[in-house]
């Protein structure tokens, strides 16, 4: 980043004021939407149309704003990526991460079977998406579109728990080698694995980085060419308002999706933007955090 540098990616608000070329969107609209790389921590932002939609009616805009980043990525890998359907079987590795939280939302909005992995400690966050969370893998097999199949990581290796269970897609939102080789142990041959962070959780955007990144994608991707390993997906979210869209009419309008908040922040007192970032990078999060800028 160049300094001085705004931070924040996600916000919700409304549109004051539009350009010549703009089209969808005009002055009044209560809007949600993501920056890209910055400037949303301010109480006026100027972004591209494509990167907004309209909020959806049923969200605060604190609600609304935990929604794009996390949500688009969910959105992406699992209906793009994984053309996952009602018969498929989804594992997400992180279920209480931010972006796992709509992941389980969207796949049993579509009818899937979910199961993911999360700690003892966030069983509490997982049980306020409001379905039938249960460590009980037999009772799970049942088919009912309330259950969610929850393993406690912390004790189990979720490879050895699904063992040939045949799952569709395994979706990654916690990233490290632990995550492809259990997920091998569980994909049906043809499977995909869809990672949105790959083997190093903790790796910075360096040339050699990606360079080491890139030759263990391309590596894995021949294997599954020639059909000895799943399908390996590095998914990199893009933004497109049309996926704002559909979330917003097909899954959050209808009550089949909704944002899970850790914490409000209050935008104008330092010592809580503090927190909140500390919060952030402890990796503890449970569930989005936002600044508010104006109250709801
Ligand atoms: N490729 C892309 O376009 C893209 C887009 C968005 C995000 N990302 C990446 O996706 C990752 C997730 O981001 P996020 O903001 O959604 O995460 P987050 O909200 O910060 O996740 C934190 C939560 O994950 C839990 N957790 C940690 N390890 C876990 C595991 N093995 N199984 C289950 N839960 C686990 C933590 O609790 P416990 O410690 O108690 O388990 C904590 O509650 C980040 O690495 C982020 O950079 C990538």
């Amino acid at each position: 980043y160049a300094f001085p540098h705004i931070p924040g990616m996600d916000c919700s608000g409304i549109v004051v004021n539009v350009g010549s070329s703009v089209e969808r969107l005009k002055v009044g609209d209560a809007v949600y939407g993501n920056m890209g790389y910055g400037n949303a921590f301010a109480e006026y932002v100027r972004a591209d149309e494509s990167l907004f939609a309209l909020k959806p009616a049923n969200l605060s805009f604190a609600e609304a704003a935990a929604v794009p980043l996390a949500g688009e990525t969910a959105y992406e890998a699992l209906f793009q990526q994984g053309e996952i359907t009602r018969d498929s079987k989804v594992f997400i590795c992180g279920g209480p991460t931010g972006v796992g939280l709509f992941g389980i939302q969207l796949a049993k909005a579509v009818g899937a079977h979910i199961a993911c992995t999360s700690s003892s400690r966030n069983m509490d966050t997982v049980k306020k998406l409001g379905y039938n969370a249960t460590e009980n893998v037999s009772e799970v097999m049942k088919p009912n579109n309330d259950d969610l199949l929850v393993i406690d990581y912390t004790k189990y290796n979720f490879g050895e728990i699904l063992h040939h269970q045949n799952y569709d897609v395994v979706f990654d939102c916690v990233g490290g080698q632990e995550q492809w080789e259990s997920a091998q142990q569980i994909l049906k041959a043809g499977g995909r694995f869809i990672t949105i962070v790959g083997d190093d959780p903790h790796s910075n955007l360096t040339v050699k980085n990606i360079v080491t990144m890139g030759a263990g994608v391309i590596n894995r991707k021949f294997w599954s060419l020639v059909g000895q390993e799943p399908s390996y997906i590095f998914h990199i979210l893009k933004h497109d308002y049309r996926h704002l869209d559909d979330m917003r009419v097909n899954y959050i309008e209808t009550g089949k999706m909704k944002s899970i908040i850790d914490h409000v922040y209050d935008f104008y007192n330092l010592k809580e933007l503090h927190e909140m970032y500390d919060r952030s990078k402890s990796g503890k999060a449970q569930g989005k955090m936002v600044a508010q800028i104006i109250k709801d």
